[in-house]
């Protein structure tokens, strides 16, 4: 079954203050946009990457600049004003006339960029085996209240233990997701399992890895340094292994 990736790199990252868009902030001397591309390349045919209209060619060099991500087929397009149209546009860049669509399709936020891959391998070995989609998923560890803001008032406070936080990559059929974003395409959803339940369709969740956190704020850069260094320590070692195993 092939498999292409979205990775959606087009937000602006407005709350993280950079003076470049998020997916171009650069960790341990690599964009954003690369780590989460690498992160995914492995358990994936093709790659395409939403980018914000004006830096999509920037996005390219970025990725250009991987040495392993060379050779890999993978596409940067402008995304969407929100993410869902930047999905649903990579998703039809995907099934374009001239091209054999994939069978599997995941969807992952170039801002989780440091997901562990063996959440992205579960979610499609879940699809593999019947789902039409599969979610990665963490248990909550703050105490939900409901509460309508401004006013200061409070609601009920929320049984936590039903409850999961979502991450990506999410990982559909691929027909299935095409058709969701196209029966749903005035829905406003803030993610793609969203709209594929809503199509009737049976998404499962496998266990998401706390790896897979979203970069949003300056308060997150310094753990996406941690794991931006330690990917570039591996990196390193393996390289080292592999020139002492030559003879
Ligand atoms: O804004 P938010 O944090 O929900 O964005 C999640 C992901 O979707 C980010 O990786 C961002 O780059 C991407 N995105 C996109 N197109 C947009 C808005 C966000 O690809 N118009």
């Amino acid at each position: 079954m092939s498999t292409a990736a979205v990775v959606t790199a087009a937000g602006s990252g407005s709350r993280l203050g950079a003076d470049v868009p998020k997916a171009l902030f650069p960790l341990a001397g690599r964009a954003l946009v690369a780590w989460a591309v690498l992160r995914v390349a492995d358990a994936c045919d093709e790659i395409v990457v939403t980018a914000p209209a004006t830096h999509v060619a920037d996005i390219e060099v970025a990725l250009a600049a991987v040495p392993e991500l060379a050779g890999r087929p993978m596409l940067v397009i402008p995304g969407g004003a929100e993410r869902q149209q930047s999905v649903a546009v990579a998703i039809e860049a995907l099934f374009a006339a001239d091209r054999t669509p994939p069978d599997i399709v995941l969807v992952h936020d170039a801002a989780r960029a440091f997901q562990d891959p063996h959440v992205t391998h579960a979610a499609i070995a879940a699809v593999r085996a019947g789902a039409d989609g599969a979610i990665p998923v963490l248990e909550v560890v703050d105490t939900l209240v409901e509460a309508a803001g401004a006013t200061g008032e409070l609601g009920a406070t929320v049984d936590r233990d039903g409850l999961r936080a979502v991450q990506t990559p999410q990982v559909f059929r691929a027909e299935a997701l095409r058709a969701a974003h196209r029966d749903h395409s005035t829905a406003q959803a803030t993610d793609d399992a969203q709209l594929v339940r809503a199509s009737g369709c049976r998404v499962v969740a496998v266990d998401g890895h706390e790896s897979g956190f979203k970069v949003t704020r300056p308060s997150d850069l310094p753990l996406a340094e941690h794991y931006a260094n330690e990917l570039r320590a591996t990196e390193l070692l393996a390289s080292e292994l592999s020139v002492e195993e030559k003879p």
